[in-house]
């Protein structure tokens, strides 16, 4: 694939991978982005995941046409992009390697070597001169590791912005919505860090550029307005559109009841909503979801004192992303000794600015007319 006359991409799509970073699950497969930029002299950009080392080799090899790279430049020491640097170096023993100084010792530390005999330590502002490119150097740490660098080469206005900007999905399965992807993408595995990734958003904007070129998923070059736009709306934490998430579990259906209801009412004042079983749907999805929206309702059972599995580790997971600046209502049921509310509660007391309903629905154990009245209050409150 040719970027721009002079880069062109070396990366592989994974279609063996069951769960990536061991979590994710992606049906659509995955991709390791990789790319040469072909001048006076040559730089190849990150490497590929040790299943795919062979491929991304004969890649770059083909690419380069017969020429040797003089550089390996080194943005992210995650495995799924640095996997393949020993076999790289080991088979072009004349390149040079850069990467940040934490990168390698990361380097080190994962494969055993860090090339302190042909290497160049970079970092913020740093430049690189390839002839007709001028690549520099950006610090964007925590997007999504410490060590990482993003480039920029002012001559072809590309951004090559590592993690950022990237999506679950090999590139030869066909492209319907970047948006869903990339968001559970995002949230999943960069979600904690807002104030990084708009540390960077405030770096690129000083930059003119007309395309990304991101380490995985497609490469931006149309409307780059949207994608920045998505990711400021997303690293600020804001709602991204309006709508109510209904999370719940169930055992016995009950609390499902009360959910259907609420959606039901909710879906009758005209609001948009989703409704999620927290313990039969992919559970990053479900987190994706709740940054998604502006509300959020969470309903669940009272469980061992405590309040049902898969409702904990969602609340878990949306804590530990800085879940905050929404609106949440809470279901709960309990047969003897209903604490799930106040429990929901109190692992939410950690989030900043949520605003609580006044409602809280009480289920004991089956529907009845006043749980059925607080549903539909619920509702009430919750629709704009
Ligand atoms: Fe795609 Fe953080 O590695």
């Amino acid at each position: 694939m040719i970027i721009t006359n002079d880069i062109k991409y070396v990366g592989v799509n994974d279609h063996r991978v069951d769960l990536f970073e061991g979590q994710y699950v992606v049906t659509k497969g995955m991709t390791y982005n990789s790319y040469v930029i072909d001048d006076e002299k040559t730089v190849v950009i990150d490497t590929a995941d040790v299943n795919f080392t062979e491929e991304w080799l004969n890649n770059v090899e083909t690419v380069l046409a017969g020429r040797k790279p003089d550089y390996l430049l080194v943005q992210h020491m995650e495995p799924d992009h640095s996997a393949s640097i020993v076999s790289f170096m080991n088979k072009y023993t004349e390149t040079t390697i850069l990467a940040s100084a934490m990168a390698f010792t990361m380097m080190k530390n994962f494969y055993g070597f860090d090339y302190s005999d042909r290497r160049i330590v970079i970092k913020e502002g740093d430049s690189l001169d390839l002839g007709k490119h001028k690549l520099s150097f950006i610090s964007a740490p925590m997007v999504h590791w410490p060590e990482v660098m993003v480039t920029y080469d002012a001559t072809d206005k590309v951004l090559f912005s590592a993690d950022g900007f990237g999506k679950f999905g090999a590139l030869d399965v066909e492209e319907t919505n970047w948006k869903d992807e990339a968001r559970r993408y995002y949230i999943g595995i960069v979600g904690k860090y807002g104030l990084q990734v708009q540390a960077l958003l405030k770096k690129a904007s000083a930059l003119d550029i007309q395309t990304i070129c991101p380490l995985h998923g497609p490469v931006l070059k149309e409307d780059l307005g949207y994608y920045i736009g998505l990711y400021d709306t997303w690293s600020s934490y804001r709602p991204e559109e309006e709508g109510v998430l209904i999370a719940y579990t169930s055992i016995y259906g009950n609390t499902k009841k009360a959910v259907e209801l609420l959606a039901e009412e909710l879906k009758a004042k005209g609001e948009t909503v989703e409704v999620i079983d927290l313990a039969r749907c992919d559970m990053a999805y479900a987190v994706s979801e709740a940054f998604k929206f502006d509300r959020l309702v969470l309903a669940t059972t009272t469980y061992n004192t405590e309040i049902y599995p898969s409702m904990h580790t969602y609340i878990h997971k949306l804590t530990e992303r800085l879940f905050q600046n929404r609106k949440v209502g809470l279901i709960e049921n309990g047969s003897w000794a209903p604490t799930a509310a106040a429990v929901m509660k109190k692992l939410l007391e950690g989030s900043k600015n949520l605003t609580f309903t006044d409602t809280t629905v009480k289920i004991n154990s089956g529907l009845n007319e006043t749980s059925i009245a607080q549903v539909k209050a619920l509702a009430e409150e919750l629709a704009k």
